[in-house]
């Protein structure tokens, strides 16, 4: 039997309890009231209830720590070594058109670094979740990365720029430069899920620019504890200020990077 830690506990607790309202609103769509934060940048009543659950949770088993919330903003803790990174919903645009790929995203900064991470999706009833030096695991199962090593039979999932979304050109050539050499490439439009999946092996890697640190904190912690490799786009780890990230398998990262490096010219 696993034994996990309080403070995952925690985060899982936080979890299960914010999906709950968010299968509910799924299964009611067309009663969600839905505005747009910038250019197919949707937020609904949904994202709101869940943040304010989750918010709620963390809060009382952790009174001091800080917060980084999608919808909420930054909120200072008494705590300054430690802060809540919060995606309530990854995949609002899948959500609020009925496709299942969401989940909720909770990463825990400590002194600065990526320390746990929960990913949940509650449709499959699956709970990621990791902790620095714990390892990373799958409801109760262990999780490694894949151990393909060939381009041609590796699968990489991406994000790709939509309306308002600078980076088109780049993308298009990051595409061209990847698509030829390997066995498949997917767009399942949740950044948290994306990152979960290369830890779990079911992906070779990922890669994608302009994202947010609540869509990667805690799948950072997911990939890195499953024994992959999670860089920047020039191999350093500033994904959280550069909003760029490639994250692969031990033999698949180097391949990737440098596909991409050579792709942006
Ligand atoms: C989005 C998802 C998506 C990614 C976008 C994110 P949201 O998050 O992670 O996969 O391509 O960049 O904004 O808005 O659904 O929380
Ligand atoms: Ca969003
Ligand atoms: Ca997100
Ligand atoms: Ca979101």
């Amino acid at each position: 039997m696993l034994v996990r830690s309080a403070l995952l506990n925690v985060m899982m607790g936080a979890a299960r309890k914010a999906a709950r309202s968010l299968v509910r609103d799924y299964g009611e769509l067309e009663h969600l009231q839905v505005s747009m934060k910038g250019p197919a940048d949707f937020v609904s009543s949904a994202d709101i209830r869940a943040e304010k659950t989750l918010r709620a949770e963390l809060k009382k088993a952790r009174p001091g720590y800080g917060f980084l919330l999608e919808e909420g903003g930054e909120i200072a803790g008494d705590d300054k070594s430690h802060r809540w990174i919060v995606d309530p919903i990854d995949g609002t645009t899948n959500f609020l058109h009925g496709i299942p790929n969401f989940c909720i995203s909770i990463g825990l900064e400590r002194d600065g670094e990526l320390y746990a991470g929960v990913v949940y999706q509650p449709l499959g009833d699956e709970m990621f979740h990791a902790e620095k030096g714990m390892g990373s695991f799958l409801n109760e199962r262990r999780l490694r990365v894949s151990a393909r090593r060939k381009m041609e039979e590796s699968v990489f999932t991406t994000g790709i720029p939509f309306h308002g979304r600078p980076g088109h050109e780049v993308f298009l050539k990051e595409l061209a430069a990847v698509m030829g050499h390997v066995a498949g490439v997917r767009r399942f439009g949740s950044a948290a899920l994306d990152l979960a999946y290369v830890a779990a092996g079911r992906c070779e890697g990922y890669w994608e620019a302009g994202i947010k640190p609540w869509d990667i904190a805690a799948g950072v912690v997911l990939v890195r504890e499953a024994g992959g490799y999670v860089t920047d786009f020039d191999g350093g780890s500033r994904m959280l200020e550069t909003g760029e990230l490639v994250a692969a398998n031990d033999q698949m990262h180097q391949p990737l990077l440098k596909m991409l490096k050579s792709a942006r010219g």
